[in-house]
């Protein structure tokens, strides 16, 4: 093996064990924390005092499933430099009273959809429930996470006999065709006490749960030359990965460093802690208040700042090349995505796409374009909506990807990697502007 393939093939590693912990945006979230404390990162609660220190990092959370982390490189700092992604995924949800018995003989869960998802890959494969419990405690409530670690449930197809029409398309009903088998006539009333012992609580103590299905199998590395990687969730944990790795590695100068991931994209980010909630827009407030500095001071950094929306993109799909923009051919292993859309579903402009292309050039790793058909309407992300709450110069940008929203998506075995130096040399720089259309951009010294 080559000497940069091998190390294209530990971020690889690193990112698959990443993404088999984190079945669900909690866990997530989680596992980010771990990687932040183990750098040195210290936890900010949104309901106490911040006391911040220069040079020093820091991360808060938002419902245990956003999580925001930055380093401040002086009191003095120019602007923002954030990486915005997503930690949620299509997925199918448990309701509540979940069991269905069929003829006494079968017991199934009631599920419903989150999210856009492709039905079809849910069927015939193990999957497993993760998320979080709320349990009752002497004081109020508490949340504990939970993964049931092992093969649990699953959806089985109805054999072609029984609907010989069935590979001339078929319309999944979602309560009707989702619905994943648990067990036979014993696990009745057994849901619950599995989920009480998993989460090492009582049954009676539980009051609430936030549990998803997700797929058992994991990602792997595959291919000729084992130049792709397949995992469930790679939109967008794959660009939340890369977007850590690269923030942890940076070293800021002149800007603050924001690495941002919100929960409930796929649901339209409606929610307390989603992109169009005040969660980025109140710790950048905060990150400006506490460094004692005035609210003009504020705008001025927001000015001054850029801000990269980090969602997978779409690669020509080999069965299917059709289906994308003829002049524009976005291929996995090409490099990152910048993604255009004329009515700005994404954020992209020629400036923003501009800079972005320059921190590339400086990373030195490739970037390709994307544009819809002119005939399809295509899907939308983080970037715009996030703007309503906190206007600042964006891209929208992705890793190429196929099968997206499926529960287990392919992606390419080097383009991790480059999106880890692009951010890196984002989160190291500055982007300075007045609003008179010119932008100085300031790298961070090589040598730092
Ligand atoms: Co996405």
């Amino acid at each position: 093996m080559a000497e940069w393939e091998k190390s294209f093939q530990e971020t690889n590693r690193e990112l698959l064990d990443f993404l088999d912990s984190s079945p669900t945006s909690f866990h997530a979230v989680a596992n980010m924390e771990k990687m932040l404390k183990q750098a040195g990162f210290e936890r900010l609660l949104e309901g106490k005092t911040w006391n911040l220190q220069e040079k020093t990092g820091y991360y808060v959370t938002r419902n245990d499933s956003s999580l925001i982390a930055f380093r401040i490189p002086g009191k003095d700092f120019v602007g923002f430099q954030i990486m915005a992604s997503h930690s949620d995924s299509p997925a199918l949800k448990i309701k509540d009273n979940a069991e269905i018995s069929v003829e006494k003989q079968y017991i199934k869960l009631n599920v419903e959809k989150y999210g856009g998802l492709l039905c079809a890959p849910w069927l015939d494969r193990p999957l497993s429930v993760a998320g979080r419990v709320v349990v009752r405690t002497e004081q109020g409530v508490a949340t504990r996470l939970v993964n049931v670690d092992r093969d649990l449930l699953i959806i089985p197809n109805l054999a072609i006999h029984m609907n010989r029409k069935v590979n001339e398309g078929y319309e999944f009903n979602g309560q009707r065709d989702m619905l994943p088998l648990f067990g036979g006539k014993e696990a009745r009333e057994g849901f619950l006490k599995l989920i009480a012992e998993t989460a090492g609580v009582k049954e009676t103590d539980i009051l609430d749960m936030d549990l998803f299905l997700y797929n058992r199998m994991k990602g792997t590395i595959l291919g000729f030359e084992d130049e792709f990687i397949a995992a469930s969730r790679l939109d967008d944990l794959q660009c939340v990965f890369a977007s850590l790795k690269g923030f942890l590695a940076a070293k800021p100068k002149r800007s603050v460093a924001i690495h941002c991931v919100l929960d409930n994209e796929e649901v339209g980010s409606g929610t307390k802690q989603g992109a169009d909630s005040t969660f980025l827009r109140d710790v950048l407030r905060r990150i400006n208040q506490t460094m004692g500095r005035s609210e003009e001071e504020y705008l001025m950094a927001l000015a001054s700042s850029f801000m990269v929306s980090a969602d997978n993109a779409h690669s020509i799909h080999p069965n299917q090349p059709d289906k994308a923009d003829p002049t524009n051919r976005p291929f996995m292993n090409e490099g990152i995505v910048i993604k255009y859309s004329a009515n700005q579903k994404y954020t992209t402009d020629a400036v923003s796409g501009a800079i972005f292309k320059s921190i590339c050039k400086r990373a030195e790793v490739p970037y390709q374009v994307f544009f819809n058909r002119s005939d399809m309407i295509g899907g939308s992300t983080l970037g715009n909506i996030s703007n309503s709450q906190v206007a600042l110069n964006t891209v929208d940008i992705g890793l190429p990807q196929l099968a997206m929203h499926s529960c287990y998506e392919t992606a390419g075995a080097k383009d991790t990697a480059y999106l880890i130096q692009a951010a890196q040399v984002l989160y190291s720089s500055t982007v300075c502007g007045t609003g008179d259309g010119e932008y100085q951009v300031e790298w961070a010294e090589e040598s730092d």
